[in-house]
């Protein structure tokens, strides 16, 4: 059996607000308990937007990276990496690039929405098109089946399982294709044999989608099948070629409701965050001067908790008993705004704490961190690497 491997990426953007962590890495945290993980800096992909303000990548990726590990991202569990030393990347995206369409790169709906939000900015480059096809060597060089990412990222997933249909397509058909394949067959035993048979051709004439369950379930039981052939089965029963490269699917990370000091998403651009590691009076200062609802305007006027962003943020912190106190006092002006924010300052300081006390052996000792990546970008090469001889191999570009 194989593992399934997770892996995502963010791009180097310094310190995380609380947005990321209830909208990312929570999620990471619990899947690196279930998957092998591999999470990574996408310091390339700053590079497509940001190509004129590079000073800052380096330390955005270190001040990110302890926020990860500071939220929970345990390094003995998941693979943590840099993007841009672990260059086989580049080199699957250079030869994907002889084979990806232009027009599928033009129609990723974030190209041309990228480039009217940042109108300032000249993304008519190269690198920026090619953006979702550098996203898609990320993705495709660890054969990842899942990848976490918020909705906004869902059409890159999508159009890195075409690119992957595309290459096995292609380069899955090695010479003496069909013969190698009726082998492979063979070595499943008879019974198991005949019943593959059986369902390829029911998926194959059918299109019957639990007959390709069936096949690929009997395929990841199938003891002692050699890499190769159990590549060449699994492409085989879907009609393609050897499956060089994994369709990844989208895990879509749960919208996170997360609301910032205004109510609106928190989110950097709306300058409405409390950071991960904010310290506790200004948490405290930003909390106690958020606006609550307009209709509140003396201590006896009654209020809605419906119109006030400080109730959104209740929903995160506020167990039951505390909502209710806070809806009771604040409709019937039983207590003063002040009162009621009193127990989400508590809540994001105790979600807090655990993550300062994480964060602080490595802020004490910056190699903890350098040798985390280290490890991390080794692991992550080796692996690369496996694809990359079959991905080399398959392009004609094998040794001779
Ligand atoms: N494009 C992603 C973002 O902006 C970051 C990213 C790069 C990524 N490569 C990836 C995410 C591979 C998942 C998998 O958030
Ligand atoms: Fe908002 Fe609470 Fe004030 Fe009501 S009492 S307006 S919910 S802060």
């Amino acid at each position: 059996m194989f593992a399934e491997r997770v892996l995502s990426g963010m791009r180097p953007t310094g310190a995380l607000h609380l947005g990321h962590y209830h909208g990312v890495l929570k999620n990471w945290i619990r899947l690196q308990n279930e998957f092998p993980c591999l999470f990574f800096v996408a310091d390339w992909h700053a590079l497509t937007t940001h190509y004129d303000d590079v000073q800052v990548i380096g330390a955005n990726t270190h001040e990110m990276v302890i926020d990860w590990l500071a939220s929970g991202v345990d390094p003995s569990q998941s693979t943590l990496f840099v993007q841009s030393r672990v260059p086989q990347h580049a080199e699957l995206h250079l030869l994907l690039s002889m084979m990806a369409p232009l027009s599928w790169l033009e129609r990723v709906p974030t190209y041309k929405d990228q480039q009217e939000r940042l109108s300032e900015k000249d993304l008519t480059t190269y690198g920026f098109l090619g953006y979702p096809l550098l996203q898609a060597a990320d993705i495709l060089i660890y054969r990842a089946e899942h990848v976490p990412v918020g909705e906004d990222q869902v059409p890159h997933v999508e159009f890195t399982r075409e690119v992957a249909r595309r290459f096995n397509h292609l380069y899955g058909k090695e010479p003496g294709y069909e013969q190698k394949a009726q082998d492979a067959v063979k070595k499943l035993g008879s019974k198991r044999a005949k019943l593959y048979t059986e369902l390829r051709v029911k998926y194959q004439e059918q299109g019957a989608a639990d007959a390709l369950e069936a096949g690929r379930a009997l395929l990841a039981e199938a003891q002692n099948l050699s890499m190769g052939d159990r590549e060449r089965l699994f492409g085989y029963l879907e009609g393609g070629g050897k499956i060089i490269l994994v369709e990844p699917k989208a895990l879509l990370t749960e919208a996170s409701r997360m609301p910032g000091l205004d109510g609106q998403k928190m989110s950097k651009s709306y300058g409405n965050t409390i950071a991960l590691r904010e310290d506790p009076k200004s948490v405290e200062k930003k909390i106690r001067t958020m606006p609550t609802d307009p209709a509140r305007v003396r201590r006896h006027d009654p209020g809605n908790p419906d119109k006030c962003p400080v109730w959104q943020l209740h929903q995160v912190y506020s167990d039951e008993a505390t909502r209710a106190w806070a809806r009771q006092g604040c409709t019937t002006a039983g207590i003063g705004c002040l009162e009621c924010k009193q127990p989400v300052i508590d809540g994001v300081i105790r979600e807090q704490a655990p993550m300062f006390e994480r964060a602080q052996k490595y802020l004490d000792d910056p190699t903890l961190v350098k040798n985390i990546l280290e490890d991390g970008c080794e692991k992550a090469g080796k692996l690369a690497d496996e694809t990359m001889r079959d991905v080399r191999a398959a392009m004609g570009l094998g040794e001779t």
